[in-house]
């Protein structure tokens, strides 16, 4: 599976904001055609992205393009002018049901099959921004095999229930958790919505921190600032991935000699505990190969 740590999201009529995304390391991009493009300007930023995925070297960054909201009327438009220039993957914002994934999925087999690239190769992120997304995460989370992540957005969902974003988030932490927990049910990673303050580096690192400890694999960034902090939290140190070896070795130990749950300084430990270790060294593994 692809690490997708941070997510940087640029206009899709930025040239410069992509050419800028591109060359940043990043694990991936999102090319915006929704809200961040002024509605007179959708054909210009469909063009540009087509154009920037034809042209610009991306490196081993994920290209991916947020369309807007299938049902809706752009939606057919986004990915008609995008789909031959063969982005990695589509972001579908304001997901509320399976259908809206089954439509596009259908729609992407065609197109696979005109372009003749190979058949669910292009994967689908939706966004779940939403009281009835929330409602129908289940559906949307098993909706098709092109589901590789599910992301939160903070913003929209709090829009749509009413409620008022705190900085500690707890208004949203329901959902958030909702989220990742059917992602984790259906084998997809878990992304979270976007940290609005530009210049507040010590609040995104904190932001980030919780968010893996709920389980999150991934955060969406706005600023090429907030990518390698962000990245770097998803990141296991060498001290914890010293630490999870180190618990590995002795439970192989205690295995072999025929214990199960033992004592290491001065902590219980059994399979839970090894299987959080585990988790360490499969994120260090996961981005050492990006
Ligand atoms: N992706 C790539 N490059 C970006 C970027 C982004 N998201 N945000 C800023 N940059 C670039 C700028 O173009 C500028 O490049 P330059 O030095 O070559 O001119 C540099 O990084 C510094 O940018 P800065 O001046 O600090 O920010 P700004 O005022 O130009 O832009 C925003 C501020 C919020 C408009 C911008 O960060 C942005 O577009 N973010 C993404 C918005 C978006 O996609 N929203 C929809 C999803 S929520
Ligand atoms: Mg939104």
């Amino acid at each position: 599976m692809r690490v997708r740590r941070a997510l940087l999201f640029m206009p899709g009529d930025s040239r410069s904001k992509i050419e800028k995304g591109a060359a940043l390391g990043v694990d991936s991009i999102i090319m915006d055609l929704e809200d961040g493009v002024a509605l007179n300007n959708k054909p210009a930023a469909r063009a540009s992205i087509a154009a920037a995925l034809r042209e610009v070297e991306f490196g081993s960054t994920e290209r991916l393009v947020r369309i807007n909201p299938v049902g809706g009327e752009f939606y057919a438009d986004d990915l008609m002018a995008t789909v031959a220039a063969r982005p990695d993957g589509y972001v579908l914002p304001k997901v509320e049901s399976a259908q809206q994934i089954e439509i596009v999925s259908e729609w992407l087999f065609q197109a696979e099959a005109e372009y003749g690239f190979p058949q669910g190769s292009i994967a689908l992120l939706p966004i779940v921004e939403s009281a009835r997304g929330i409602v129908n995460l289940r559906e949307i989370a098993g909706a098709d095999p092109r589901v590789a992540a599910l992301i939160f957005g903070a913003e929209d969902f709090a829009g749509d229930v009413g409620a008022i974003r705190t900085s500690e988030g707890k208004e949203v932490l329901y959902a958030r958790s909702a989220v990742v927990t059917h992602a984790k049910a259906f084998n997809v990673q878990a992304v979270d919505t976007v940290y609005l303050k530009l210049d507040d580096t010590p609040g995104l690192i904190a932001e980030t921190r919780f968010c893996l400890e709920l389980g999150f694999t991934g955060k969406l960034a706005i600023h090429p600032r907030q990518v390698a902090p962000m990245q770097a939290v998803f990141t296991p140190t060498p001290d914890e991935v010293a630490a999870a070896r180190r618990l590995i070795e002795a439970h192989e130990a205690h295995q072999a000699a025929g214990t199960g749950a033992f004592a290491l300084d001065g902590k219980m430990v059994d399979m839970p505990i090894i299987r959080a270790a585990q988790s360490v060294l499969a994120r260090a593994e996961a981005a050492t190969r990006s």
